[in-house]
């Protein structure tokens, strides 16, 4: 099974996968590293200082790399991008976009960087775009501004177990 782990820079993919790993005996897919193997890396973007990847191979470049009865978790903004039929549950990671430009603010980018990021978690960019690509009926939003990384990792256990009904759409940061 696959769990794809999206959401804006910032929203805290990496550190609840690393939740995950354990508590699912998971094992985690870097993104890049599988498109860099696979060759589907294809420039490198000057305005966001990031290689892009030819989004259109992401599903076959997966499924080369993982075997049946495996448990892979794949944090990535791109990890939507899998096709559905690949994934048992798609989550979206949110953020308050005033406690994300906090995270972000931490790190070496500039404020064009920061603002375009929060600008994507205010216009729920992920979510549309994991909407249209067809996760609807695996599709889970969590809004990570409040919830320690270990609570999410526990939330996500807890809609594969079925004891938490998978929600999205309820998360709006425009009032
Ligand atoms: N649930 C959380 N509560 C508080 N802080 C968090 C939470 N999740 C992540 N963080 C913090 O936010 C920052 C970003 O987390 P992380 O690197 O996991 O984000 P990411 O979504 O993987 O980002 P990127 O897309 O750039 O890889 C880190 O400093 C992390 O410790
Ligand atoms: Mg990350």
């Amino acid at each position: 099974m696959l769990i794809a782990i999206t959401g804006t820079p910032g929203t805290g993919k990496s550190v609840t996968a690393k939740h995950l790993e354990k508590a699912l005996n998971a094992e985690i897919l870097n993104i890049e590293q599988i498109a860099r193997k696979h060759k589907i890396l294809v420039e490198y973007d000057d305005r966001t200082m990031s290689m892009v990847i030819d989004e259109f191979k992401i599903s076959d470049a997966i499924e080369a790399e993982i075997k049946k009865g495996k448990t892979y978790v794949v944090p990535s903004h791109l990890s939507h991008f899998i096709m559905p039929s690949l994934v048992k549950l798609c989550v979206v990671l949110r953020c308050d976009p005033l406690v994300l430009e906090k995270r972000l603010g931490k790190r070496a980018y500039s404020q064009k960087k920061i603002g375009e990021n929060v600008m994507c978690e205010f216009l729920d960019a992920c979510l549309i775009e994991a909407v249209e690509i067809g996760h609807k009926k695996h599709l889970h939003e969590i809004d990570t501004s409040k919830k320690s990384a270990g609570a999410v990792c526990k939330e996500i256990v807890n809609v594969l177990n079925k004891k938490k009904k998978l929600e999205f759409g309820k998360i709006k940061w425009l009032k």
